[in-house]
């Protein structure tokens, strides 16, 4: 049963104390056992290679408790892909799959308690990271791995849930190479993002977009999120680019979108193509859909929508991927993995 002792509805995307986080380690060429941790603090060796040499990559996922009192994770076998092939392009032993849902599993019925209520639009985010903790000063990948996953309950991630946004590209400052990392999941990333994310908040934009790096002219992503257009036709568009990284949200709006009768386009998105949409939104693990109702490059103010309209395409995106979710939407594709309580 959820806690009594937290305000389920004024939650936001924000670190909080849980039971416990799961931990394993690999050693000697092998995963060992779970260890359940209560202390969120980790020991480490001062040479870890992901102080280093950035050996670290992560994942975001949600469990939902459903209208029937289920508690299901969304999706943990793609996030499961995901982080296996990030790893291999960290030169990490990746996590295999089953013990990454198995680890899922049992973080979320240790922290059951956590998963806020039907009906407060709360969800337990889990925050999967591999590291490599052994000492490594040469250039070259570690022999000892961590991987733990650590979860905490969230709401919306910006405030106001499906309140739309307003975005602004920076030309001065790139994501990710054309050949380099973007489409895996390291806090590289997000690090190379975390400047001109300042900077975009401090002048008032809560998200940027980035273009290209090599000519600027083609849309990749938001700081946060995968980037998609919803044409005045309906159709549903968005960026295929080798330094975008693959959404599990996204492929899952694709779907939705496709299921709803919607043409789907994944393609190179002109940035001159952003004044045709009708609807524009950001949509990942935490930030769900987020309609973006502005984007402003230098001089030039793309206006896409009324700052409180929500347009109907990503409504209905955004209430059928939320009733999946949360159970009241037929789970047509068994998108929901039930966590046994
Ligand atoms: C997620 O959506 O889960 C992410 O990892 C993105 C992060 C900016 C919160």
């Amino acid at each position: 049963m959820p806690r009594n002792d937290i305000e389920w509805t004024k939650l936001g995307f924000g670190f909080s104390d849980v039971n416990c986080h799961i931990r394993y380690t690999w050693k000697d060429g092998a995963w060992g056992e779970a260890e359940f941790v209560k202390d969120p603090y980790i020991t480490m060796h001062i040479g870890a290679s992901c102080l280093h040499y950035g050996q670290e990559c992560f994942e975001g996922m949600k469990a939902f408790r459903q209208k029937s009192g289920k508690v299901v994770i969304f999706r943990p076998d793609e996030n499961a892909k995901r982080m296996f092939r990030t790893a291999v392009r960290c030169v990490m032993p990746p996590v295999p799959e089953q013990m990454f849902i198995d680890a899922c599993d049992k973080v979320v019925a240790a922290n059951e308690e956590f998963v806020p209520p039907y009906g407060t639009g709360g969800s337990l985010y889990l925050r999967p990271l591999l590291i490599g903790t052994g000492p490594q000063i040469g250039v070259a990948p570690a022999k000892e791995y961590t991987f733990m996953i650590m979860v905490m309950p969230v709401g919306a991630y910006y405030k106001g849930g499906l309140k739309p946004v307003r975005a602004v590209i920076l030309d001065d400052w790139d994501r990710a190479a054309p050949n380099g990392m973007g489409d895996v999941k390291v806090g590289g990333n997000y690090a190379a993002s975390l400047f001109a994310h300042e900077k975009a908040k401090h002048d008032g934009w809560p998200v940027e977009l980035y273009l290209d790096a090599k000519t600027h002219t083609y849309v990749e992503e938001f700081s946060t999120s995968n980037f998609l257009g919803i044409k005045p036709d309906g159709t549903y568009v968005t960026p295929d680019s080798h330094s975008v990284l693959p959404s599990v949200t996204n492929m899952s709006l694709k779907q939705c979108a496709a299921d709803l009768g919607w043409k789907v386009e994944c393609r190179p998105v002109p940035y001159e193509e952003i004044k045709t949409f009708a609807e524009v939104a950001a949509c990942g693990t935490a930030v769900v859909v987020t309609p973006v109702w502005e984007i402003t490059r230098g001089d030039e103010v793309i206006k896409i929508s009324e700052p409180d309209a929500v347009g109907p395409h990503l409504q209905k995106l955004f209430d059928t991927v939320q009733g999946i979710q949360y159970g009241v939407v037929e789970d047509v594709h068994g998108w929901c993995h039930e966590v046994k309580l």
